[in-house]
C-alpha cells in the first residue's frame, strides 16, 4: 500500500507570509482545534491555576477538584478586563487562590466560575444573571499528562482527536515524565516556519554536520491523519533502531554510541539522561571488541533500565515493534511536537505572536522519569537565541528560522517542495490547514 501524501508536493507560501491568512487562523483554526495548555501536575492543588494564551483569547487552567480542572476565558464578565495579568515578560501567569477577584471593580468569582460578588448589585434592577455574570467555560481534557483545551464548544473527545497518536504513544506512559527544563523565547519567524524546522531529518547532515561524524541521521515522515510522525531509517533487523535511543553507528558501536551520547548531552541537552550517558560509557569496558551493533544497542539499553530501575525509577515496556512504529516524534495538529523516548522526550510548540504572520512564540522542554519526590522545580525560562543557555545544538536550528521567513517573501521563490519521503510531515500539516482553512492545500509537483 502507498503511503498517503507520497507523492511531491508543493506548498504556497500563503500560510507563512500573509497577514490575512494569519488572522482568519483565529477563527477558522485556533478556534477549533485542541490545544496543549500546560501540565497537570503544574496545578496539583485545588485552587492553582495558570493561564495559556492564543492570540487575542487567554484561559485561566484552573484546578477546582482533586480529579477536576476546568479552564476559563481570562475575561471579567462586567465591562471586559482581563482577570489574571500575565507579569510582564513572563511566558504566563500562575498562581494559587480560592477566587478570582478583577482588578477594576471587583467583581469576584469562585473556582467554579460562579460570580459570587458585585459590588452595589442593588443598582441593577434586572439584567445581572448568574449565566451571564459567570465566567465562560471551555472544553478540557488531559492525556500524556498535559491539559488540552479547545474553544469549540461541539468538539469531538479529546481522545479522538489525538488518535492514532494517542494509542501508538499510550505504552509510553508520557504522563510520568516531568520537566527536567523549559524555555522560551519569540522568533522572528512565522508558528509553522518554527515548527516545520524540526519535524524532518532531511537538514541534520547539514544544518547540524558535527553529527555525521555518529552515524546517519535520515529518515522518514508519515502522515498519520491529522497529525504525522518521524523516525530514523534503520536497516533490516536493527527496527528498534528507528525510535530515539539509539546507537552511533561508527566502525566499532560501543564507541561511537558513547561519542554520541556525550556530544548530545554536551552541546544538546537533550534526547537522553545521565542514565544513558554514564551507560554508554561503560560499553567499551562491559563488551567485547567486535560485538554486533544490535547487541550493542540492547546491552546499552538494558543496562541504563537496570540503573534506573535501582533508583526507583521503572521505563515502561514498549515492544520493539510499537517503538520503531512510533518513531521519534509526533506532530500533534497544528502546533505541538512530542518527541518521545523510554526515559526522556523533547517537546516543542509554537504559537501565533499577535496577528504578526512574521513572529511566533516558541517553546522548548526536556522531560524525563525521576525518583518519585526527586523532580526539579522548573519555570518557564525566557531565553533568547544567543543565550548559552540552549548549548549549540538547537542554534543551529534557530540560525534557519528569520532567514526562512525572509526567503519565503522573496520574488524569486515559488513555495516549498518538501522531501516526499523525509519530509511528508510538512505536507501533511498543509493538508490538515487547509481542512481547516479553506485554502493552501498542497498541490501535486508533477
Ligand atoms: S471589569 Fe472587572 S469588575 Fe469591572
Ligand atoms: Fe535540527
Amino acid at each position: 500500500m502507498t503511503e498517503p501524501l507520497s507523492e511531491p508536493f508543493t506548498i504556497g507560501v500563503e500560510a507563512y507570509i500573509s497577514a490575512e491568512y494569519a488572522r482568519a487562523e483565529r477563527d477558522k483554526l485556533w478556534a477549533r482545534v485542541w490545544q496543549q495548555a500546560g501540565r497537570v501536575e503544574e496545578i496539583p492543588k485545588v485552587g492553582d491555576y495558570l493561564t495559556y494564551e492564543i492570540m487575542d483569547d487567554s484561559f485561566i487552567v484552573v484546578r477546582t477538584g482533586p480529579e477536576e480542572i476546568r479552564a476559563y476565558y481570562n475575561v471579567c464578565s462586567h465591562r471586559g478586563r482581563r482577570l489574571v495579568d500575565t507579569p510582564p515578560g513572563a511566558r504566563d501567569a500562575r498562581g494559587h487562590g480560592r477566587q478570582f477577584v478583577c482588578g477594576f471593580h471587583g467583581w469576584r468569582y469562585n473556582l467554579g466560575g460562579e460570580n459570587t460578588h458585585i459590588p452595589e448589585r442593588e443598582d441593577w434592577p434586572c439584567g445581572l444573571t448568574g449565566e451571564s455574570t459567570r465566567l465562560k467555560e471551555v472544553k478540557t481534557g488531559t492525556w500524556g499528562g498535559w491539559i488540552w483545551l479547545t474553544m469549540d464548544p461541539d468538539a469531538g473527545p479529546l481522545r479522538d482527536y489525538l488518535e492514532p497518536a494517542a494509542t501508538l504513544l499510550g505504552p509510553f506512559q508520557l504522563e510520568n515524565m516531568r520537566y527536567r527544563w523549559r524555555r522560551w523565547l519569540v522568533f522572528d519567524c512565522n508558528w509553522k516556519v518554527a515548527l516545520e524546522a524540526f519535524m524532518e531529518t532531511y537538514h541534520v547532515p547539514y544544518t547540524h554536520p558535527e553529527f555525521i561524524k555518529f552515524g546517519a541521521f535520515l529518515g522518514w515522515a508519515r502522515n498519520q491523519g491529522r497529525h504525522s510522525n518521524i523516525g530514523y531509517d534503520a536497516p533490516k533487523g536493527m527496527e528498534e533502531n528507528q525510535a530515539k535511543l539509539r546507537i552511533g553507528s561508527g566502525a566499532d558501536a560501543r564507541v561511537s554510541t558513547r561519542e554520541l551520547q556525550d556530544f548530545t548531552w554536551e552541546n544538546a541537552n537533550t534526547n537522553t539522561t545521565q542514565t544513558l550517558v554514564e551507560a554508554a560509557r561503560r560499553l567499551v569496558a562491559e563488551l567485547p571488541e567486535g560485538t554486533p551493533p544490535d547487541q550493542v544497542l540492547r546491552h546499552w539499553l538494558d543496562s541504563a533500565r537496570a540503573d534506573d530501575a535501582a533508583r526507583g525509577v521503572h521505563w515502561p515496556a514498549v515492544p520493539p515493534e510499537l517503538q520503531a512504529r512510533s518513531g521519534t516524534a509526533w506532530q500533534i495538529f497544528p502546533n505541538f511536537q512530542i518527541g518521545h523516548a523510554l526515559n526522556n522526550m523533547l517537546c516543542y510548540s509554537a504559537r501565533p505572536y499577535g496577528y504578526d504572520p512574521d513572529k511566533c512564540v516558541f517553546e522548548a522542554a526536556v522531560y524525563e522519569l525521576y525518583p518519585p519526590g526527586q523532580e526539579p522545580r522548573t519555570e518557564w525560562v525566557h531565553t533568547p537565541q544567543d543565550d548559552p543557555g540552549w548549548r549549540t545544538v538547537l542554534p543551529q536550528d534557530f540560525a534557519n528560522m528569520a532567514a526562512v521567513q525572509k526567503g519565503m517573501k522573496a520574488r524569486g521563490f515559488s513555495g516549498p517542495r518538501p522531501n516526499p519521503y523525509r519530509e511528508r510531515s510538512v505536507v501533511s500539516l498543509h493538508h490538515n490547514l487547509a481542512r481547516y482553512m479553506g485554502t493552501g492545500a498542497p498541490r501535486e509537483l508533477s
